[in-house]
């Protein structure tokens, strides 16, 4: 069996060995921040926009990055060399660090900074040719959903919820519009035009979400970015999800009914496969 190694303040070892300190406030009050970054083919995909994501959410929480970015970049690289799988998924952690219970920040406390790899699959073809089908909640998490907080309580209730229905996400409206889903960022389509809410403090600025947007752009595809009624999303001829590891996939039910067709409609085919053309480029040059 492969020896899964992980990377914890400095030092390298099996993932049974690593050991986190019960004071740890990553623990205690989820004060920290992480990453979750594709690799395909060896190749980190996004890698800087991932890390540039990381500082924005340090920034928020007046976290200073004990790394620099090169640091950061070598350390992906040789934790994914650590491993055979040909994909595989990056998961990235910034804690404040050990401290005795207090909710105010600690002073001179060292980050705790753990890394590890997953093995990935892509989103299996059948969720790829069918779609998937997703229930529909009101937001209830707190206002700086910007943040990629370790902070996820909101977050797993709502995508608990999902499971317990036997769906995928739980897509979220916030006084009547739509925000995002339990663990994606979500587009609609109507006609030819595809839309999708713009990046404020209700939503996370997703990776993916920005390769969908560029790709949409380079091919003339209508797009456009601004608030979408809870009415807009149900009379929606398509609905998408994205995320690193579901890239993107079609809703094709909502609440158990049908969404448009009822299949994967042909704006999605087409972002579909733009996007698995994108990620062949850069499995290509590296
Ligand atoms: N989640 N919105 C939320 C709330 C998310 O948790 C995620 C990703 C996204 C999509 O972001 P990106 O395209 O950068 O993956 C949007 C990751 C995958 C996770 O928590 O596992």
């Amino acid at each position: 069996m492969q020896i899964q190694t992980v990377y914890l303040n400095g030092q390298f070892m099996p993932i049974e060995e690593a050991r986190i300190p019960v004071l740890d406030r990553g623990f205690i009050f989820g004060d920290g921040v992480y990453e979750v970054i594709p690799i395909y083919s060896g190749h980190p995909f996004r890698l800087r926009q991932h890390l540039g994501r990381l500082q924005n959410s340090l920034d928020a929480i007046k976290l200073a990055n004990p790394m620099k970015l090169e640091q950061w970049v070598q350390l992906v690289r040789r934790m994914v060399k650590m491993h055979p799988w040909k994909d595989q998924a990056v998961y990235l952690q910034v804690t404040r660090g050990v401290a005795k219970r207090d909710h105010a920040f600690p002073k001179g406390v060292a980050p705790t900074v753990f890394v590890m790899s997953n093995p990935m699959a892509a989103p299996d073809r059948k969720l790829v040719s069918n779609g998937v089908a997703c229930i529909t909640a009101t937001d209830n998490r707190w206002l700086r959903c910007d943040i990629k907080s370790t902070s996820l309580l909101g977050n797993v209730l709502m995508r608990q919820r999902a499971a317990e229905a036997g769906c995928i996400e739980t897509i979220m409206f916030r006084d009547g519009f739509l925000s995002e889903a339990s663990s994606s960022n979500v587009f609609v389509v109507h006609g030819k035009t595809i839309s999708a809410p713009p990046n404020n403090h209700l939503v996370l600025p997703g990776t993916t979400n920005d390769v969908v947007m560029e790709l949409a752009r380079k091919a003339r595809m209508p797009l456009e970015l601004r608030e979408v009624s809870e009415d807009a999303v149900r009379g929606a001829d398509e609905i998408w999800l994205t995320s690193a590891t579901k890239e993107v996939l079609a809703v094709s039910r909502l609440d158990g009914k049908p969404v448009g067709s009822g299949k994967p409609g042909p704006v999605f085919k087409r972002m579909h496969k733009l996007y698995q053309d994108y990620k062949r480029t850069v499995m290509r040059r590296g």
